[in-house]
């Protein structure tokens, strides 16, 4: 038998003139903001998995633990045989834990760093010969509507797959149309979530400013992808990263802050930044149980079963379409 290979189908266009005007208008508001996508180039999504590895950063580990103390009941409620839709796969580690479990006909892993998950699924593709595997290269950060031909020759149910609590980057309200986008798409199978729940800021504050500094490099990186994408002059070294806990929104918010006064160019324009001014590179939304199944409910799904950790750190849920 001919070992199977990935299908890749290939959305992003990371040099695209309406990308590039959006990066820029983020820029010129103040405060200026750029967007968490700009995180995601292959080196970010490297610094992303050590991320995962630091002491501090207790979701993965914590969402994992979930999935290993309650992943035989969810298979249950899921069923064999899916049409496994993994929405910002970048290793595709988390997912391919599941596969004894769940069994999936099919698995599509999306990410907009599409270098790096090639290279993940391909590995991985390896080690499941027998797995229809498709790589979708796409920023959905806007909408969650997969490329005509994503799902082709699917016969499963769909099941989507949003681990890490990356709902978080959106605002409550950008999150209820985002899931009723995938909802739209899921229609006779469901959505599998993580989640991460409000809990003591001194905790969430270490998780996105570590010790040795990894969070920080990771945050001055969107500024290489920036200068890339956008055509700007950042100096990585003129900013300094910032994490902090707003409760009032409920948020974690990373920023940039100038370490003095400077002026970022690019081509047909400029923007000048004042000493300890700062750039918003992302906000990271925690939840709690009772406000995230309403999300859900909001957002259209019939119904949902939530699993927390032993702290109650983090949550999973399985939403039905
Ligand atoms: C990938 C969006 C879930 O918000 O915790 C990690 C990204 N930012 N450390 C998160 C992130 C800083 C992460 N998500």
């Amino acid at each position: 038998m001919t070992p199977r290979t990935p299908r890749f189908i290939q959305t992003v266009q990371s040099d695209s003139r309406e990308e590039r005007a959006a990066a820029i208008a983020g820029l010129l508001r103040t405060p200026a903001q750029a967007s968490p996508k700009f995180f995601y180039d292959r080196l970010g999504s490297h610094l992303f998995d050590a991320i995962t590895e630091l002491p501090e950063y207790y979701p993965t580990r914590t969402e994992a633990a979930i999935f290993a103390a309650h992943g035989a009941e969810m298979a249950r409620l899921i069923g064999s045989g899916a049409s496994f839709v993994d929405l910002g796969a970048g290793s595709c580690a988390k997912a391919a834990r599941l596969f004894p479990l769940l069994e999936p006909s099919l698995y599509v892993a999306v990410d907009i760093s599409a270098d790096y998950l090639q290279d993940a699924l391909r590995r991985l593709q390896r080690e499941h010969p027998a797995l229809q595997m498709v790589g979708v290269g796409m920023d959905f950060s806007r909408s969650p509507a997969l490329p005509a031909g994503a799902l082709a020759g699917a016969s499963g149910r769909p099941v989507f797959f949003y681990p890490g609590s990356s709902i978080g980057n959106f605002t409550p309200q950008e999150a209820a149309a985002f899931l009723a986008g995938i909802r739209a798409q899921a229609a006779g199978g469901g959505l599998l979530i993580g989640v991460d729940l409000v809990k003591p800021a001194a905790v969430l504050e270490a998780a996105y400013d570590d010790a040795l500094g990894v969070t920080a490099a990771f945050n001055l990186n969107l500024l290489r992808n920036l200068n890339r994408s956008a055509g700007t002059d950042f100096e990585p070294r003129d900013w300094r990263h910032e994490a902090l806990f707003n409760s009032a929104e409920s948020r974690i918010e990373m920023h940039l802050a100038a370490r003095q006064a400077l002026t970022v160019r690019w081509d047909g324009g400029e923007r000048a930044f004042h000493a300890g001014e700062r750039l918003h590179t992302e906000n990271s939304y925690k939840y709690g149980v009772a406000s995230f199944t309403e999300l859900l409910r909001r957002a259209g799904f019939r119904a949902s079963r939530c699993w927390t950790s032993d702290d109650n750190w983090f949550a999973v849920f399985w939403a039905e379409a």
